[in-house]
């Protein structure tokens, strides 16, 4: 006979980015499972809806809510509708992420994986952060990547403008992903009870994230797929991202970057000039004050 879940989340409302597809559809379907509100943000309405009415037989409920990250004023939009939609948020997991496979500019004149993958979770966590803080304890957590390792902050070049390479932007926005989060953590007050961790899901052969790269690098994850060992499911990275969201283990850890279990980040991401550096630059891009939370 097949077990219930436990319905231990029942009272949490859970912002969840990048819910449409991979590990964070399955993210959500879990979180739903467990009782969970879930505010699941993507782009596709057609998988957001389908996800939404699949969640009404669960325990909790998938709300979907449209929004492209790709600019500050999406960025805006979804926090107002959020706001609007929600009286407390207990958990804002930033997990939509893409690897753009030649320099495209959004509609600001950023370069787009940065702006997707990096500067999107900086504005939509500043423009939420009250309402967490209000809602405390409450989590942040950031799906980045162990390809953090192959990047450099090079802040004369942030945006890949003398010479683009997807893999480059890719790892530098995960870089910039476990940066932000261990700046958010150091400076989030001990008593104001949020916390902030971010994770790698592993090596996920089976989601979409590469769609858009070259047709050399969609082939070598679709070999790699399949050879037997390598990689893991989307059941197993969404429950990394399940566990820092939802875990009494991380109610209060916090600046933790985990895998299976906790790893040591890159340098970069821990030398605190560059994370103050990125911090300041990052508010300067979407237009904010740096001096928060
Ligand atoms: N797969 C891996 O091996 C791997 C390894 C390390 C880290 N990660 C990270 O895991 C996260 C999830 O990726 P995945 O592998 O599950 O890939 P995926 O299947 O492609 O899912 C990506 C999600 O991000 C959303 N998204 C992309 N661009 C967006 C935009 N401009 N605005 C709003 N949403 C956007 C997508 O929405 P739509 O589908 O609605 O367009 C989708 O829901 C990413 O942050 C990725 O960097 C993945």
């Amino acid at each position: 006979m097949q077990s219930t879940p436990p319905t231990d989340l029942a009272d949490r409302v859970i912002v969840l980015t990048g819910a449409t597809s991979g590990i964070g559809r399955r993210a959500a379907a879990t979180l739903a499972e467990r009782g969970a509100t879930v505010a699941a943000v993507g782009r596709n309405r057609e998988r957001g809806e389908a996800l939404a009415a699949e969640s009404d037989a669960t325990a909790g409920r998938v709300r979907f809510h449209r929004a492209d990250l790709a600019t500050r004023s999406a960025v805006r939009d979804l926090a107002a509708e959020l706001r609007e939609s929600y009286a407390r948020l207990d958990a804002l997991a930033h997990n939509a992420g893409l690897s753009a496979g030649s320099r495209t500019e959004t509609a600001d004149g950023t370069e787009l994986t940065l702006a997707v993958n990096h500067l999107a979770p900086y504005l939509l966590t500043r423009e939420l952060f009250d309402r967490l803080a209000a809602s405390a304890p409450a989590r942040v957590v950031v799906t980045a990547s162990d390809l953090h390792r192959r990047a450099t902050l090079d802040f004369d070049d942030l945006q890949l403008a003398d010479g683009y390479d997807p893999l480059d932007a890719y790892a530098r926005s995960k870089l910039a992903n476990v940066a932000f989060t261990l700046e958010l953590a150091d400076r989030i007050p001990d008593d104001a009870g949020v916390t902030a961790n971010c994770l790698h899901p592993g090596f996920v052969p089976s989601t979409n994230l590469f769609r858009d790269a070259a047709l050399r690098t969609r082939l070598a994850v679709r070999v790699a797929g399949l050879v037997p060992g390598v990689g893991t499911t989307r059941q197993a990275a969404a429950d990394r991202l399940v566990r820092l969201v939802a875990s009494p283990e991380y109610a209060e850890r916090t600046g933790r970057y985990v895998g299976e279990e906790e790893l040591t980040p890159a340098d970069p991401a821990t030398d605190p000039e560059t994370r103050e550096r990125l911090w300041t630059v990052s508010a300067d891009l979407v237009g904010v004050d740096p001096d928060w939370p």
